[in-house]
């Protein structure tokens, strides 16, 4: 017997569109604009991380010390650099399987929500088209706490009227199946099994999974749980 499956909670960016490369040009534009270099292991520790820690994390790195006046300009210069790469942004941007996937779950009454700890959020969900897919949109904007807190997670299930145990969460990002674990959740993590061992299970993206699938997988089985 397996567990049945009522709603899907989404991450965004590294998920369902390859943003997060957006993300890591701006902040090593920004990071470097004052001196600090900014590699891509710095890249993986801010994924799903929010935009005030992403830039804490980066001044911590560089030693340097600002007034929150200073920290709140750079966050807007390093968002304007980032709004202006997802400006160019339509449908094809939508990483590959996404739209097939949610299509899916819709016609099968699976919810759908979204679990991002981007302002941006909406902004790219209408760029690519998939809004309509979504029964709930949690992000950036309606959260105290950024992941690995579970905030984002427990209010888009409380908003799906689902119980955690019901619910699978797609992350690219450790912070993100921490988070999410630690709601409760189920979890599948998309990309590198090593940063992401702590999932359920972890495969390189949702090319990799259909509807049918996701009915079967080892982890729903009744004795099989971290959930
Ligand atoms: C997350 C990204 O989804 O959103 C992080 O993984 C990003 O890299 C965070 O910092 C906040 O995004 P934004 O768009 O509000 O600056
Ligand atoms: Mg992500």
């Amino acid at each position: 017997m397996y567990k049945p499956i009522k709603a899907c909670l989404f991450d965004l960016d590294g998920v369902l569109v390859d943003t997060a490369k957006y993300h890591f040009i701006a902040w090593k534009r920004l990071a470097e604009s004052l001196g600090i270099e900014f590699t891509e292991h710095d890249n993986e520790q801010l994924k799903g991380v929010s935009r005030v820690e992403s830039l804490e994390y980066i001044l911590r790195k560089g030693k340097v010390q600002l007034s929150q006046a200073e920290k709140i300009d750079l966050m807007d210069t390093k968002n304007t650099w980032y709004l202006e790469l997802v400006a160019t942004m339509h449908p094809d941007d939508l990483l590959p399987n996404v739209w097939k996937f949610l299509s899916e779950l819709k016609s099968n009454g699976v919810k759908i929500g979204l679990g991002s700890s981007s302002k941006n959020a909406q902004i790219i969900l209408d760029k690519t088209n998939i809004t309509p897919f979504f029964d709930t949109v949690v992000d950036g904007r309606h959260v105290t706490f950024s992941k690995p807190h579970p905030e984002v997670f427990v209010k888009g299930a409380a908003q799906l009227n689902v119980q955690p145990h019901e619910t699978i969460v797609f992350e690219d990002a450790a912070s993100g199946i921490e988070a999410a674990l630690a709601g409760g959740f189920y979890t599948i993590g998309l990309g590198d099994a090593n940063i992401l061992r702590a999932a359920h299970l972890v495969i390189p993206s949702l090319q990799h999974l259909n509807y049918t699938q996701l009915l079967t997988l080892p982890f729903l089985e009744n004795s099989n749980s971290k959930a």
